[in-house]
């Protein structure tokens, strides 16, 4: 029986990422690897500051390129994106125009949070807030286990999509179904898993979603995207906020403080605009490829990582399952960071996290190119340091 191959032009869409002409990159859980539309998007931008050294009107339409093209990604209208430079900061943000009210004053998140997410919501302890944890239990979240931290208390349910550490995915919707059941809201974030399979918020409803694309959307770091629910979006009031946030940032009125309409009272200061570039290239070129066939690649991909791992003496920590995960698989080895160096040595990035080694292929990767890597992991890792 013939191997099987993805529905599009592999050759053709491998031939545009120069990297893998000498390396095999399976890190995309940490940094995708750069392409010919994300490098002309960054030229672009440089080349429009030498040659007329000033073009703000241009550089701000970029940036609402991106809004429009993060927008149309997860199904939400581009008026409903607040542009920051990082998760952190857009979490932060919202975070700022979140309670304590009265009778709402708890957190609920889980182990599987990133751990930026995670510091933004115990920050707000200070605040009068208070967080309650889900575990991670054998590398995943179990549904189960929010139960007994919901209730009529709880604020926001915060939950990640894919977990950084396994790739291990969460049931948005029926999170969301039990949060709102007790009259939370839902803020997810989804850096882990946008890019590698379709989503959409209108369906999931969500309250909130947040990411950057350094990872599965081919980008750069820099820039991170929010969305905010336009049911809930005119009642807050982010704190940690800036120019940006105005209704007419260009009024320069120092004296007034107002909130723009929409998500654009999350923007903050003057937006990263070359990062804005390249981050509408890389959604751009994901969208080409379309996520429901990069879902059912990564899969394929996936599975020959989790059983060619096993046939090779290894244990993956969370699920085995490549329906219930991202791309992300994690093996369990004894020295991390060492299995990542040896790896590298080698041609072939992977990323170490905890107690496992990361390889996360994305659809550009190819069933031969895992073969190869999980053929050099064994080299690399001897029996005894597959802990
Ligand atoms: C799930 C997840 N959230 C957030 C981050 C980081 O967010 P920030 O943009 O604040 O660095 C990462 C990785 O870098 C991540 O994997």
């Amino acid at each position: 029986m013939a191997p099987p191959t993805p529905p599009y032009d592999l050759v053709a869409y491998r031939a545009r990422i120069p990297l893998l002409r000498t390396t095999i990159p399976l890190n995309n859980c940490s940094q995708a690897p750069q392409s010919d539309a994300t490098r002309a998007a960054a030229l672009a931008y440089l080349d429009s500051w030498d040659a007329v050294g000033m073009d703000w009107d241009a550089w701000m339409a970029e940036v609402d390129r991106a809004r429009a093209a993060f927008a149309a990604l997860i199904g939400a209208a581009p008026d409903e994106i607040a542009v920051s430079s990082s998760v952190s900061e857009a979490t932060s943000s919202l975070a700022s125009a979140l309670g304590p009210a009265r009778e709402r004053r708890r957190i609920v998140s889980t182990h599987a949070e990133f751990p930026t997410v995670g510091h933004v919501w115990l920050a707000q302890e200070r605040r009068g807030l208070a967080v309650d944890w889900v575990p991670v239990t054998d590398g995943v979240v179990r549904l189960e286990d929010y139960d007994p931290v919901l209730d009529g208390r709880t604020l926001l349910v915060s939950a990640t999509h894919g977990y950084y550490q396994t790739g291990a995915l969460q049931d948005l919707a029926a999170i969301a179904q039990r949060a709102h059941a007790v009259g939370a809201l839902v803020y997810v974030d989804a850096y882990q898993t946008l890019g590698t399979r379709p989503l959409d918020v209108k369906t999931l409803d969500l309250d909130f979603l947040a990411s950057g694309t350094l990872k599965f959307l081919m980008g750069m770091p820099g820039i991170a995207f929010l969305y905010v629910s336009p049911k809930i979006c005119d009642h807050l009031y982010p704190t940690v906020t800036g120019w940006f946030g105005r209704e007419h940032p260009f009024a320069f009125d120092l004296g007034k403080l107002d909130w723009a309409k929409g998500a654009r009272r999350f923007d903050t200061g003057t937006p990263p605009i070359v990062n804005a570039a390249v981050a509408r290239a890389g959604i751009e070129l994901i969208a080409s490829v379309g996520l429901e066939r990069i879902r059912s690649w990564t899969e394929t991909l996936s599975r020959r990582l989790v059983e060619g791992g096993r046939a090779r003496g290894f244990a993956v920590l969370g699920t085995t399952d490549s329906t219930r995960k991202a791309p992300t698989t994690a093996f369990r080895v004894r020295d991390a960071h060492a299995a990542e160096a040896a790896l590298r040595s080698r041609g072939i990035l992977a990323s170490a996290r905890g107690p496992a080694i990361r390889l996360a292929p994305h659809f550009y990767n190819t069933l031969e190119e895992i073969d190869r890597a999980l053929d050099a992991l064994a080299e690399v890792v001897p029996p005894e340091e597959r802990a």
